[in-house]
């Protein structure tokens, strides 16, 4: 297989999720541990069933300390280099069901800081204002606003500093080099920045002055930061933080994740319900060339934009999905139909987030704490 590169700075090429989990040296979730989260659940969320979310660090002793009495808190996080898109969404709204099933606290990271340093044409007012836009996406979502705090890290600062600090002293520029493949010409800003994003891992601890711990959503990507944020927190005195990953939302265009820097590739909530319709009858298929031969081999669900669109986000049925699956198979299904049976999903889903969006804007404040005037 050909070479991957999956670091929260770049991803390239088809990731292997199995070989990852070797590489970064995290676990599988296993039925098991998916049982044990059901205890408290009741129920699982589907990118859980499906295991969309399917590697973790130290998930079963975040469950040992709840059952304890020892409840954990959520944290995430957006670096907002410009506007949402689906694939942003999913650790999200994962994170919103463990909020409520948990009924746990949840600190959400805005780091205007890092997309400044990291993205060359962006100015650091372009990037605290896409904070503030991106948190209305979050707020759509509908978090509980008495348990969740949005952080902007350049308005945090005088809290997430002496945190940074402390992780920074533990960090050397050989590690951040190998870990990240910084280079010569890396702005000493980026250097930096993992201890930034370590902070909040931390910062319950902090306050409450004991061991709090912390639960990670997130896709893969982010797990180098954090793999740093753990090596460090025991010499700090601070728990380390547990992880649970997520696979890459794929992008339209096929295999690869959907990104930001691709824009026909990728649905953002701020897209109107025409271009996304647009970019959904242009996505790449696992269909065959004619209709003929489509009926006659069927296609290929299994490397379809349309179909894992379907898969990891808008079909929650599992009895729904498998139908849909064996009628491509069997050729009975042509792409234009589920083109156009995605397409009005993601309508119905986009108009419901953009009007959530807009009264986000009413509570926006209530969500974002600071300890420094906002610009
Ligand atoms: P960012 O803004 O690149 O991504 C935000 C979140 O979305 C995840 N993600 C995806 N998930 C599924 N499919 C995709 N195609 C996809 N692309 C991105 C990311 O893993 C992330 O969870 N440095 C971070 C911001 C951050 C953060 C955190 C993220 C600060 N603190 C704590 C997670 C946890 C960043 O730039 O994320």
């Amino acid at each position: 297989m050909e070479e991957f590169i999956v670091t929260p700075y770049e991803v390239k090429g088809e990731v292997d999720y199995e070989a990852l989990i070797e590489k970064f040296g995290t676990s599988r979730i296993t039925e098991e541990l998916i049982g044990r989260i059901k205890k408290h659940t009741k129920d699982i969320h589907f990118m859980l069933r499906r295991k969309i979310f399917y590697s973790h660090r130290d998930l079963d002793w975040i469950l040992d300390e709840y059952e304890k009495g020892n409840a954990f808190y959520l944290y995430t996080g957006r670096g907002p280099s410009g506007p949402v898109h689906l694939g942003h969404l999913m650790p999200w709204i994962f994170t919103k069901w463990l909020q409520d099933k948990f009924k746990v606290k949840l600190i959400f990271q805005m780091t205007d800081d890092e997309k400044f340093l990291f993205k060359h044409d962006l100015t650091l007012d372009q990037t605290n204002r896409y904070a503030y836009e991106n948190a209305l996406d979050v707020i759509a979502l509908g978090f509980d606003k008495d348990k969740t705090e949005i952080i902007v890290d350049t308005e945090y600062i005088h809290n997430l500093y002496r945190i940074a600090l402390m992780v920074a002293k533990k960090i050397n520029f050989s590690l951040v080099k190998a870990v990240f493949g910084f280079n010569q010409s890396t702005n000493v800003g980026l250097l930096f920045f993992t201890s930034m994003q370590s902070a909040p891992a931390f910062l319950e601890s902090y306050r409450k002055k004991k061991k709090v711990p912390c639960l990670i959503p997130c896709a893969i990507d982010q797990d180098p930061h954090f793999r740093i944020t753990r090596d460090v927190a025991p010499s700090l005195g601070f728990p380390k933080p547990a992880l649970i990953h997520c696979k890459f939302f794929p992008s339209l265009a096929g295999a690869d994740k959907m990104s930001a820097s691709v824009p026909s590739s990728s649905i953002y909530t701020t897209d109107t319900v025409e271009v996304a319709r647009k970019k959904v009858m242009n996505a790449f298929t696992g269909g065959k060339p004619t209709v003929k031969e489509q009926r006659e081999e069927g296609g290929n669900p299994r490397i379809c934009a349309v179909f894992n669109y379907l898969a990891y986000f808008f079909e929650e049925d599992d009895k729904k999905l498998l139908e849909r699956e064996k009628m491509c198979l069997a050729g009975e299904l042509l792409c234009g139909e589920c083109k156009n049976y995605l397409a009005d999903k993601i309508a119905r889903f986009l108009e419901d987030h953009q009007k959530k969006r807009e009264k986000a804007k009413n509570v926006l404040e209530e969500f974002i704490v600071r300890d420094c005037d906002s610009k």
